[in-house]
């Protein structure tokens, strides 16, 4: 991308920070929520400190559940020092430098700026919030512990896929030229009528459905591999085709509680399954975003498409060790795409940290990868790839609130709109 460089690739300049003042001592990171993105997590804050040279170890010091048995059993698994149920025990005192929000998203404006005011960086799950309000209170309270040296993250974890971040460092080196399109889909199946009514399905947790689980990672994608920033958004389409759902009887898997008890009682989902939406770019390109639970046969088909004058980029998650490239400007007997692995450790990012050439990482290599990045910034180092902190995620938090004012009201909205 020539010009201007977006919120979504650099960082603003910052006072001197309480993690200068800290450098060489290790990080205490103190999680809240054990479930999904609590073994994830756990898995990046143990892999960080074994597959890359840290200028500051990390160490796994507390973790927050809500059941006791449970929380102790997770802590014991996944080497955390400490179990608890009272999340708010791990702010008071100098047990932890860091607070790793893994919780539903209504709780994270809460614990995200109670740790801020405690004096704590933050790492918080995406979406940022269930709300727009939730999402602005949380960039704001960022502002004003950024002046206290503190630093917020956001789980964005596609970025750290080595191929992900290979097409924005493609795009930043101008190899694509002018960007026309951009063309991105993340669809999924689990949400079919047998999944039971989780915390998915519920606005007043979730905040919405697909759209803020599925499509803010690809709104964030798009933000970071194209450097623009979303202008409008018009025509979307928010629909949600199976309302009627079992009330959960306990147990089940994190996301679709398969394998959970049966349960006679019945609720309504308050969620969409699916959004989709039209957007124009900062730069002038225009580009579909679409989300769904229910595109059969697609399980986890994070997808983005970048055309430009010179090249065209393509990424499936389920493939999530290539890059797909089409280079325009080889002579025509040449041109097609071509198929990146990208595992070679001086070429690729992150790659070096991992295995030798095509020995292939997987999903929670994104995680190690995000906490490696997260402790090179808190030693006042470059992160690999740009972190989105919490005001870079309110920018698609904004993009969210744009999508569904368009569907709701059947008109083009301004991102100028939403502020
Ligand atoms: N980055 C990604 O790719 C990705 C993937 C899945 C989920 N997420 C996000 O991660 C967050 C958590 O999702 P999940 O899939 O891990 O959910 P989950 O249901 O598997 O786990 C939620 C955890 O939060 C805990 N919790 C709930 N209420 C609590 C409270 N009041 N106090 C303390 N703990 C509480 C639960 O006990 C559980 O341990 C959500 O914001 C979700 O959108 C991100």
């Amino acid at each position: 991308m020539a010009g201007k460089r977006s919120r979504s690739q650099s960082r603003a300049k910052r006072p001197d920070s309480a993690s200068k003042v800290a450098a060489g001592t290790p990080i205490r990171v103190g999680i809240i929520g054990t479930k999904f993105m609590g073994r994830a997590h756990s898995t990046g804050w143990n892999g960080a400190n074994r597959f890359f040279d840290l200028p500051r170890s990390i160490e796994l010091a507390t973790a927050a559940g809500r059941d006791p048995r449970e929380t102790a059993a997770f802590a014991k698994r996944w080497g955390w020092t400490r179990g608890t149920t009272d999340w708010m025990s791990m702010l008071e005192g100098d047990e932890v430098d860091l607070v790793d929000v893994a919780t539903p998203n209504n709780l994270h404006a809460e614990m995200s700026i109670a740790a801020l005011e405690a004096g704590k960086h933050v790492a918080c799950e995406k979406p940022l919030a269930a709300t727009l309000d939730q999402a602005r209170a949380m960039r704001d309270a960022a502002k004003k512990a950024a002046r206290r040296g503190l630093r917020t993250y956001v789980w964005f974890n596609y970025r750290r896929c080595p191929a992900v971040a290979l097409a924005h460092q493609l795009v930043k080196e101008g190899r694509l030229g002018r960007i026309f399109h951009v063309r991105a889909s993340y669809l999924q199946d689990w949400g079919r009528a047998g999944t039971p009514l989780l915390w998915r399905f519920d606005s007043k947790v979730a905040g919405s459905g697909a759209h803020g689980d599925l499509n803010a990672h690809i709104i964030d994608m798009a933000r970071f591999v194209t450097g623009e920033e979303f202008n409008e958004v018009s025509g979307a389409i928010e629909k949600t085709f199976v309302a009627d759902r079992e009330i959960p009887g306990g147990g089940g898997g994190a996301i679709s509680g398969k394998g959970g008890r049966k349960s006679a009682k019945r609720g309504r989902s308050t969620v969409d399954d699916c959004v989709l939406f039209l957007a124009r770019f900062s730069g002038g390109a225009v580009g579909t975003f679409e989300s769904t639970r229910l595109a059969t046969g697609n399980q986890n088909r994070n997808q983005i498409e970048v055309n430009g004058e010179k090249g065209s980029i393509r990424f499936d998650f389920e493939r999530m060790n290539e890059l797909l490239w089409w280079d325009d400007t080889l002579p025509s007997k040449l041109r097609g795409w071509s198929r990146i692995m990208c595992t070679n450790g001086g070429d690729h990012p992150y790659a070096g940290a991992y295995w030798p050439p095509a020995h292939l990482i997987g999903y929670e290599h994104g995680f190690v990868s995000e906490c490696a990045d997260i402790a090179l910034d808190l030693a006042d180092r470059a992160p690999v790839a740009p972190i989105p902190d919490f005001a870079d995620a309110f920018e698609t938090q904004r993009v969210l609130e744009a999508a569904i004012r368009s569907a709701r009201e059947r008109r083009p909205v301004k991102l100028k709109e939403v502020t």
